[in-house]
């Protein structure tokens, strides 16, 4: 049977109005522009309002994808949607992003992969359209991480926004679209409050306990996470770039995981690459975990940073631990 490509046909992204700068957070815990600069590179961050939810992000995000693709909704066949602050437990955010924009005739999920959600959201949407199954498959990234932010934790609460980014995904005979992929995981990261939301799941459902002890908001140690993130993101690009015969030459533009700018140029030391071919837009959005490269990716093409024929090179990490990469030709 003959292998069908993934090509990339739109992408989209939306963030909210509001945006939080490090000016506005000095006036909430004790911190300073000077120190979030210097350790993150992060100037503002956008944040929704107590009515929005992942989804309305991801509906906006989706459907300026859509257009860009010139395509109907209803050819829509799967929608997946990598979250880690999904409207409710159940039903899935995918569910309410389906009605939303109108895409009657898609399959919907979610998927948990923390920060390397949108990676592993398009290794999906790939494995799908390449054994024939689907044609067209839209991967939406959409956060709301100012929900689960605990505003009185310094350590945290000024690294994180809220933004979606969507890509859509269309079969082929065409030489371009998903090139390879990488996916990997190390569950003996998962305790111990790494990366983690400790309540609200089955392990300690919702109590008053729960939310006196603030568990219901995102705890994370972040100099061990450091070091561990430039490994694995830059360990993952070159395994994607090997499965898919490329070299770091082939690279137009790396779009890694927008945690701290320090973790970006760590990444791209690593693998060589020069400063030119490291995307951030850490400065503008913070850390809105797996939307972050959904995000870059949209503007990378929207800004005309790549355009048909460039090799893109996705890099991520995150919450499991989980690290994955995925090249493309667009
Ligand atoms: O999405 C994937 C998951 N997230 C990440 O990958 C995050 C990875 N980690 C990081 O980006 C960095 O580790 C942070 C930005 C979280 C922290 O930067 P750091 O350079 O690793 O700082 P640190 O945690 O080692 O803290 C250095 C100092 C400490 O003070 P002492 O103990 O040296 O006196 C902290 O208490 O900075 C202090 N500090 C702050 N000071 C001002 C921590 N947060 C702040 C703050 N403002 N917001």
């Amino acid at each position: 049977m003959e292998l069908l490509n993934s090509a990339l046909i739109g992408t989209g992204s939306f963030a909210p109005e509001k945006t939080l700068t490090n000016f506005d957070l000095e006036k909430m815990v004790d911190t300073s522009d000077e120190w979030i600069r210097r350790r993150t590179g992060m100037v503002e961050r956008h944040i929704v309002d107590e009515n929005t939810a992942s989804s309305d992000l991801a509906i906006q995000a989706a459907l300026k994808a859509i257009e860009k693709a010139n395509i109907d909704p209803e050819e829509i066949d799967l929608i997946v949607l990598p979250t880690v602050t999904p409207d409710m437990s159940f039903p899935s955010t995918a569910c309410f992003v389906q009605k939303g924009i109108g895409a009657s005739n898609a399959a919907a999920f979610d998927i948990s992969a923390g920060c390397s959600g949108f990676p592993y959201g398009i290794s999906i949407a790939d494995q799908f359209i390449k054994s024939g199954t689907y044609k067209t498959v839209l991967v939406i990234a959409a956060e709301t991480l100012s929900k689960i932010t605990d505003w009185t934790d310094r350590s945290t609460c000024v690294l994180f926004g809220d933004a979606a980014g969507a890509a859509v995904f269309q079969a082929t005979r065409d030489n371009k679209g998903v090139i390879s992929s990488y996916l990997s995981a190390d569950g003996n990261f998962s305790g111990g409050n790494l990366l983690s939301l400790p309540a609200g799941g089955s392990r300690n459902p919702a109590s008053h306990e729960t939310v006196d002890k603030r568990m219901h908001y995102i705890k994370m140690r972040g100099r061990e996470l450091f070091k561990l993130g430039v490994k694995a993101m830059a360990e993952s690009g070159l395994k994607a770039l090997e499965l898919g015969n490329l070299t770091l030459d082939d690279v137009t533009l790396c779009i890694p995981h927008q945690a701290n700018k320090r973790i970006i140029d760590a990444v791209g030391e690593r693998l060589g690459l020069p400063e030119e071919k490291m995307f951030i837009n850490v400065d503008k959005y913070g850390n809105t975990s797996s939307a972050t490269m959904a995000v870059a990716l949209d503007e990378a093409i929207r800004n005309e940073k790549v355009g048909s024929g460039d090799i893109v090179l996705i890099v991520a990490f995150g919450s499991g631990l989980t690290w994955a990469a995925i090249a493309i030709r667009l």
